[in-house]
């Protein structure tokens, strides 16, 4: 267990009192869901469901993902997805790796100057909604991939649970029906979304009424019978194409025929002990994790303790120059050089060290490079099986029902991934960032993600599998949960549910939950310099799984169930699965 300033204090105390175990010292969660077989965590209760009962089934954790990959394409129609994209992350029973990217590709026809005026000036949603917004879609063929190189059962098996979702309907729980009410008007304005996400009165679908998606079983049908083909070489492509083009949207049939998936390395480092494998470029989101945490590792976070401002301090400091690094150096590997090997390297982090003052607020405009001119609807889910496959997997339409349009008759929401380019440098994205020429758009070109979908192992077992929507915040919110486990001792869901900070660089602001500083750290923090930006709203749905006890301290105890799960207590309908 590390050495926290609490249970030093609580070894003193405990000379005069009587001490509730220190395990329980974090009360404000519910137990982790525990399991002996196998842990699927995701952030909608039916997909968890059709996961555990692949893995009750025979399958393993590959095939329980692409089976809840396809389930959330249905039941969770905000993030889930096939028509946008994203990362799986597989840590193998025999420790090796390995990471797909089926990640959106720019059109054929993309320009970098697509979503500027004639005066070169951003035009207004140009690049979050309709069809200028979309990304080729990668989902299907990544899933496909997935299951073919390293499932067991077939993709009729997998796709069924989905297929059944979409043609019988599903019942909305409040969860649910919160994200449809949230996204009415923009359904609204286009009349096939609107026909499949609003009732004939034009209002959203509420709690405990059901939500049949016919046109959706009918492709999600015509993939689990043909493939991929059905997809990228048929008629959903063809209606995807054809609405594309009637609709302002530059989609040419090639674009499909040409979508690829990437087989790559994950990027790995290492964190007190613990190994860390995560996502490479085109995902800034393993490379930046691994940096911040080489630079925390120079600090004794467990003693500063959780939310002390000190700790606050080193962790935004940390996540500053990370940040810069994410928003000018990173981009499409095929692309851009990456300069991973630099950004990963334990001296690169103790230079960092070394620039932070201990008691001053840096400045981001003194980083500025030079030559550089929320719940964001992603979603994550986590799995692990009897043999000890872990998969974390991260999809996302980018925002909250992408660009809110589906081609007649396909019933697929489309991405509005091109978002995540670079429009100009130095103007801001969805999520507020700041990027520069690595991610300028380019046809065929990836657009740089955030998407973390993590596995940690520890003594080369697996430890711990974790990660989150959030946008730009996906990165602070992953490390977040392992620092809360690895350095403060918490259990699974106590690191998930804790009261998140995010700084990203640009604007130089730190961001923090509601309750998640106390009035008198937040003075200590204003006190330093730093701008604190006390947010009315939470932000992220992280899922995690813990194997071997619920905490560090359970753990070495040894007195643990064998995965512990949890879903963010901030995901509304979603559900950890142990069997
Ligand atoms: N669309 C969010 C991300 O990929 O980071």
């Amino acid at each position: 267990m590390p050495l926290t300033r609490r249970t030093l204090i609580a070894a003193s105390l405990s000379i005069t009192f009587a001490l509730a175990p220190l395990t329980s010292v974090f009360a404000a969660s519910p137990a982790p869901a525990k399991g002996e077989h196998g842990m699927v965590v995701t952030a909608q209760h039916l997909a968890s469901e059709v996961g555990i009962e692949v893995l009750k089934k025979g399958g393993n954790a590959v095939d329980a993902a692409v089976a809840v990959g396809y389930a959330l394409a249905v039941v969770y129609p905000n993030a889930g997805n096939i028509g946008g994209g994203g990362f799986m992350t597989i840590r193998f029973k025999d420790g090796k790796s390995t990471f797909l990217d089926f990640r959106e590709r720019a059109p054929l026809a993309a320009t970098k100057t697509m979503y500027l005026d004639k005066d070169g000036k951003p035009v207004k949603g140009a690049s979050l909604d309709g069809y200028l917004a979309v990304g080729v879609p990668g989902s299907v063929a990544g899933l496909e991939m997935a299951r073919e190189k390293y499932g067991k059962l077939s993709r009729q098996d997998l796709m069924a649970p989905a297929i059944g979702y979409a043609r019988e309907g599903f019942i909305l729980n409040q969860g649910d029906a919160a994200s449809f009410a949230g996204s009415a008007d923009r359904l609204a304005k286009d009349p096939a979304a609107a026909a499949i996400f609003l009732k004939p009165d034009g209002k959203p679908y509420g709690i405990g009424e059901r939500l049949v998606q016919p046109d959706l079983a009918a492709s999600l049908a015509a993939i689990s019978e043909r493939g991929t083909d059905a997809f990228y070489k048929g008629a959903i492509a063809d209606a995807i194409v054809k609405a594309s083009g009637a609709k302002g949207g530059i989609l040419a049939k090639p674009d499909f025929e040409q979508y690829a998936v990437r087989e790559l390395k994950p990027v790995t480092c290492t964190y007190r002990g613990y190994e860390i494998t995560s996502s490479p470029p085109p995902s800034s989101g393993g490379v930046i994790i691994c940096e911040i945490l080489n630079v925390l590792e120079g600090y004794p976070l467990s003693y500063l303790g959780a939310g002390s401002a000190e700790t606050v301090h080193v962790m935004v400091e940390a996540m500053r120059y990370a940040y810069v690094d994410r928003n000018s150096a990173l981009g499409d590997p095929d692309f851009v050089v990456n300069p991973v090997s630099k950004l990963l390297d334990k001296a690169y982090a103790r230079d960092i060290r070394d620039k932070i003052d201990p008691f001053r607020a840096g400045v981001s405009q003194d980083l500025m490079p030079k030559g550089f001119g929320e719940s964001k609807e992603t979603t994550h889910y986590s799995i692990i099986d009897d043999e000890g496959n872990a998969v974390a997997v991260t999809y996302t339409l980018n925002g909250s029902f992408g660009a809110g349009v589906v081609a007649d008759g396909t019933g697929i929401l489309l991405n509005n991934e091109m978002d995540d380019f670079t429009q100009k440098p130095g103007v801001p994205n969805l999520y507020g960032l700041v990027q520069g020429e690595a991610n300028a758009i380019q046809p065929k070109k990836t657009p740089l993600s955030s998407m973390s979908p993590t596995v940690v192992a520890k003594d080369g077992k697996p430890f711990m599998v974790i990660g989150s929507p959030g946008g730009s915040r996906i990165i602070t919110i992953t490390l977040e949960a392992i620092v809360n486990v690895i350095d403060h001792g918490m259990n699974i869901q106590e690191a998930i549910d804790a009261p998140r900070i995010h700084h990203q660089w640009l604007p130089d602001k730190v961001y923090v939950e509601p309750f998640g500083l106390s009035p008198d750290t937040e003075k200590l923090l204003a006190g330093m310099g730093y701008h604190l930006d006390l947010a009315d709203q939470t932000w992220g749905q992280a899922a995690g799984i813990l194997v071997g006890g619920k905490s560090l301290a359970e753990i070495e105890k040894g007195g643990g169930a064998r995965y512990n799960g949890a879903i963010d207590s901030r995901a509304a309908s979603g559900e950890a699965l142990g069997y």
